[in-house]
């Protein structure tokens, strides 16, 4: 049986720090193979990429996820007893809870309320010299589904809260105060919404039957029990922080409308609707945002002619499969067509991981990600116009998680009628 091809460091965190998302599949090129062993954070961690590997890491049978995430990241970007941490009977009913709330009128809802706050701001920012659109898209976000799923949100809050949310998920890479700044966001974020969770239970707080917070405030899980009160604020962070985080892929959609002018023609042209899927479905693949996910092997499992040991972490590299030259031609280039004729392949295109939404733990919040991506396509090509001034656009692949540097500066900001497509 052949080696498990293996890094000769002795730790190799701080090479992941310097290469980030091109780590995995720079290794794996350089072991000619589709998976590694290397130690990382002090532990023997195995690394894969590629379809293959995601058909065996999506597979409960051979992969868990208790004990996957290093706990640095559960303090900050998880939550502690969250459904990413869950298996079996415990993560099926828990994950039901989460795509009980993906109907396409609950995700029409949310679209339909983000572009009304979106129009709010419009207006203001047509009295602005700049706007950074990141900063701008986060706050828009964060007003938007705090009343999508039912929580208040007090205008004098509307920054922090946001800027607690966005924490959690810049901070969870760093080191040092970054580290803690997200630790602290998460804390005041979860007795935030414990309260909250309480106040629904207790009935002194009256929220629609059907919002997240009532959903969550009444779900009982495979113990047929309600919630822990935390491991409930938990939850409900588990919606609120990433759609926030869909700031990035706004902010990403106007940076590669930008970049690509070539399609803006055909985004306002007659088949729009099903360019602007493709447009959308090709930035969640070029931009990075996640560059891998964490399970563990529940036996010692045979692939590819190899032995796998039991209870290894495993990590699979979500950027380089979404790279990967076998699964994408030219996979670098910006080429929204490529999705022309795509049957879909849930082990190829996995930026918000793969697999099946209800079976694993691929992401519950895609369909939301996607229909907010083409809302802004739509918005920022239809219903505005605006100057790129000059700035730095450049994104970095070592930081975690990135972003254009200047944050997509916008200046000029014109209003145009709204059209009504969304
Ligand atoms: C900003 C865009 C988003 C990206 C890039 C993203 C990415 C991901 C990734 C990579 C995973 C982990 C897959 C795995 O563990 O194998 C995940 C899981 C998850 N995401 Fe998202 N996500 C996004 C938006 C959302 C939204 C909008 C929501 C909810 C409204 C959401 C809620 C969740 C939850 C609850 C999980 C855990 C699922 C489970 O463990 O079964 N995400 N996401």
């Amino acid at each position: 049986m052949p080696q498990i091809p293996e890094e000769k460091s002795l730790e190799s965190t701080p090479h992941m720090l310097r290469e980030g998302y091109l780590f995995i599949s720079n290794h794996c090129h350089q072991h000619q193979a589709d998976l590694f062993q290397a130690r990382l954070l002090f532990e023997k961690t195995l690394l894969m990429r590629g379809e293959e590997a995601a058909r065996l890491f999506y597979n409960a049978d051979y992969c868990k996820r208790e004990g996957a995430a290093p706990v640095r990241l559960q303090k900050t970007l998880f939550g502690v007893g969250g459904v990413q941490a869950l298996d079996g009977e415990l993560h099926h009913v828990r994950k039901q809870m989460f795509m009980s709330l993906m109907t396409p009128e609950g995700i029409d809802r949310l679209v339909t309320l983000t572009r009304q706050v979106w129009n709010d701001y419009l207006d203001r920012w047509t009295a602005m010299d700049r706007v950074v659109l990141f900063e701008e898209s986060k706050e828009i976000l964060c007003r938007a589904v705090c009343a999508w799923a039912g929580v208040p949100l007090a205008e004098e809050d509307v920054r922090q809260r946001t800027e607690d949310l966005n924490a959690m998920i810049e901070g969870a890479s760093a080191i040092g105060p970054q580290h803690w700044h997200a630790r602290l966001g998460r804390k005041r974020a979860e007795q935030w919404i414990g309260a909250l969770i309480e106040q629904v239970r207790d009935g002194e707080l009256s929220v629609a039957e059907g919002s997240a917070l009532h959903t969550v405030a009444t779900h009982h899980d495979a113990n047929g029990e309600k919630l822990d009160t935390h491991v409930a604020a938990v939850e409900v962070l588990n919606l609120l922080r990433p759609t926030v985080a869909v700031s990035r892929y706004i902010t990403f959609v106007a940076h590669a409308l930008h970049e690509h002018g070539h399609c803006l023609a055909p985004l306002q042209g007659e088949h729009r609707d099903e360019y602007a899927e493709w447009f959308v479905q090709e930035v969640r693949r070029v931009y990075p945002f996640f560059p891998f996910a964490a399970a563990r092997l529940r036996d010692d499992v045979d692939w590819r002619g190899y032995r796998l040991p039991k209870d290894t972490r495993v990590l699979l590299d979500l950027y380089g499969t979404n790279h990967d030259a076998r699964l994408w031609d030219d996979p670098e280039a910006f080429r929204p067509e490529r999705f022309h004729g795509w049957e879909g392949n849930p082990y190829s295109l996995i930026p918000q991981g793969g697999g099946d939404h209800y079976a694993n733990h691929r992401c519950p919040g895609e369909w939301i990600t996607i229909a907010l991506m083409k809302m802004t396509l739509n918005l920022l090509t239809n219903s505005m116009e605006y100057d790129v001034p000059p700035q730095d656009l450049s994104i970095s692949l070592t930081k975690i998680p990135a972003l254009p540097e200047s944050g997509f500066v916008i200046s000029n900001v014109r209003h145009v009628p709204l059209t009504p497509m969304g």
